[in-house]
């Protein structure tokens, strides 16, 4: 592993479990990389003094936290019913098609990582796209573009195709 990213990851863990909580742990090491790197995980577990299968089942019983690296934004589509009747299947094609990637990946930039979630509960505002923890309702082609395009222009980076 880059020394560098070694280093980062010790660093974090020590911080992370001087709060002597497994799961601020986690948060603080998620809120730093965006996932849960599994070295991190393993150096936390052994700065808390906790068994490494615990942090790993604490890990992967929140859905607030992920093993897998994410992208600095990430767009989620609901494909609740609702949703999916007013055309979310539409919005998820046309950001696959931006960004070059289907659901559940990250762009090879790691800005961007696309999901399909179930029902936010928020039917009535359907279809809804979620960006970094934002809901956005009844979304359009349209509006879904112009939501890429705002995020693109603040990365500086140009829309596949
Ligand atoms: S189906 Fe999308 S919020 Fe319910």
């Amino acid at each position: 592993m880059h020394e560098a990213v070694t280093e980062s990851y010790q660093i974090v863990s020590r911080e992370a479990a001087k709060q002597g909580s497994l799961i601020a742990a986690l948060n603080q090491i998620q809120a730093e990389f965006n996932y849960l790197p599994s070295e991190a995980l393993v150096l936390a577990s052994e700065w808390l003094d906790v068994p490494l299968s615990q942090a790993f089942s604490v890990a992967t019983f929140y859905n607030a936290f992920t093993l897998q690296p994410k992208g600095k934004h990430c767009l989620s589509v609901c494909m609740g019913t609702a949703c999916h009747v007013r055309g979310s299947p539409r919005l998820m094609d046309s950001l696959a098609t931006s960004l070059g990637i289907g659901a559940g990946e990250t762009t090879g930039d790691k800005l961007f990582t696309l999901e399909t979630v179930n029902c936010l509960g928020a039917c009535a505002l359907g279809p809804i796209v979620v960006t970094d923890g934002d809901y956005s309702g009844q979304m359009t082609l349209a509006k879904v573009d112009r939501l890429l395009k705002r995020l693109l222009k603040m990365e500086a980076r140009e829309p596949h195709g």
